[in-house]
């Protein structure tokens, strides 16, 4: 089941789009079920969820909790686990975390942010029999300065072999962030896995983004965020009339009453 949904990403590549989102709840993911390809249990969570500065603070048992809740309606999507800061440092350190967190949440592979500096620990994972995501250019775990990525030749060409580096080492995909669209676009026609782009233009074989980004809940707004709903004002219209409800006795109303 797990080969045949990683073969069907794997198959995508330069064919169809992959859609990727994030998803941190049961009821989200069982939305995003139907939409996507991959939902990414992503250590943005920190942000998004507890209001913590960087990726950095995010815990290793929060996140397993919030994979948990997300894994219980996803029926079809493959589920990636996003390992959080210092949680593979080595490849012993890893290969632990890791089998404990696809045995915790029977998630379906795990995401690591770098290049060339972690291709041992990636060749021991998948080597183990755990899939694993990559993810290049914008490092939110190595650094809180939210900056594009591959702006010149030095950088372009680390981000270049990074992308190669980890392809040959056994990842199923890598996420490209927040990089110039000519080096998204060398990555992709260079590489035999599909990239998911964040940031990272058209050319990519997929898309990701973090689901409370595009529909408006976080106040994130960077350019490559397109919001398509704007849910804080939902939701602010909605509290509101239920204050003036409960002030003017209107809620609950007989409908709401045990009799
Ligand atoms: O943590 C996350 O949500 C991510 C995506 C932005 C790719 O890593």
């Amino acid at each position: 089941m797990l080969r045949k949904k990683i073969k069907s990403i794997l198959k995508k590549k330069g064919k169809k789009p992959i859609i990727c989102l994030t998803a941190y709840s049961q009821s989200v993911a069982e939305i995003l079920d139907k939409q996507c390809d991959i939902i990414l249990v992503g250590d943005s969570v920190g942000m998004v969820l507890y209001g913590m500065k960087t990726t950095r603070e995010v815990k290793l048992d929060t996140m397993i909790l919030h994979a948990q809740a997300v894994k219980k309606s996803v029926k079809k999507s493959l589920v990636v686990f996003d390992m959080p800061y210092k949680t593979y440092s080595n490849k012993q350190l890893a290969y632990k975390n890791a089998k404990r967190v696809i045995k915790q949440t029977k998630c379906d592979a795990i995401k690591l942010e770098g290049g060339k500096k972690i291709i041992n620990i990636v060749r021991h994972l998948t080597k183990k029999g755990i899939p694993v995501m990559g993810h290049i250019g914008l490092l939110p775990q190595s650094s809180n300065n939210f900056k594009l990525k591959g702006t010149n030749d030095l950088q372009k060409n680390q981000i270049y072999n990074d992308a190669i580096a980890l392809s040959d080492s056994g990842v199923f995909s890598i996420v490209i962030e927040c990089v110039v669209e000519n080096l998204a676009k060398l990555i992709t026609k260079s590489i035999s896995v599909p990239t998911i782009g964040i940031g990272a233009s058209k050319y990519c074989d997929g898309q990701i983004l973090v689901t409370d980004d595009l529909i408006g809940l976080t106040k994130f707004n960077p350019k490559f965020v397109k919001k398509y709903s704007d849910i804080r004002k939902i939701i602010e219209k909605s509290v509101k009339k239920y204050r003036e409800d409960v002030i003017k006795k209107r809620f609950p109303s007989s409908k709401n009453v045990y009799k």
